[in-house]
């Protein structure tokens, strides 16, 4: 299943992530997110956070590679590969799957898998830069799990 969103402000992007914060509320996701520097892969993450209830500072993981959040609603784990090179990435795929099982949150930036090399139910959200404030947000499921999920965004 496929979704797209236009948002032509940040408002807007505020408002869709909280209503992907109420579709994964209660089951958690596995989101890959492709999308160039500064198309709003960090920025949409942090408003999820805030609508899962999440106290912590949400910052950019581009240098740990990974950020943990216990404080919301479900845990949210989000993960930055841009800085790993192809070896670290073939290793961290192996881990990643753990990510996708539970009820947890898992984003994923810079996570241009090939299909196969990611055999697990999960989402696929494309941002892409139409102009300084406007995106245009591309949901697409892969498995059953997500495919519930983005029906139930679609009903938000
Ligand atoms: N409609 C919009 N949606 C999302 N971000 C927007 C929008 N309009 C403007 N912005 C701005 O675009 C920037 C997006 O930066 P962000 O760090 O989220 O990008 P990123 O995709 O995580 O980049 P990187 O690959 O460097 O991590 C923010 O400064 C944000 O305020
Ligand atoms: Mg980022």
């Amino acid at each position: 299943m496929s979704l797209k969103f236009m948002c032509n402000n940040i408002a807007e992007t505020e408002s869709l992530a909280s209503k992907f914060a109420s579709a994964v509320c209660e089951t958690g996701a596995f989101v890959c997110m492709i999308g160039d520097v500064g198309a709003g892969k960090t920025a949409f993450t942090k408003f999820v956070c805030k609508y899962l209830n999440v106290t912590e500072k949400v910052t950019s993981p581009s240098f740990v590679i990974l950020n943990e959040y216990k404080s919301g609603i479900i845990p949210v784990y989000h993960f930055d590969l841009y800085r790993l090179e192809n070896e670290g990435i073939k290793t961290i795929i192996n881990e990643l799957e753990e990510y996708s099982e539970g009820k947890i949150l898992t984003f994923v930036e810079w996570a241009q898998f090939s299909q196969n090399s990611l055999p697990f139910d999960r989402i696929e959200l494309n941002i892409n830069y139409i102009d300084e404030n406007k995106r245009e947000f591309s949901f697409s499921s892969y498995g059953t799990k997500s495919d519930e999920i983005l029906k139930r965004l679609e009903k938000c």
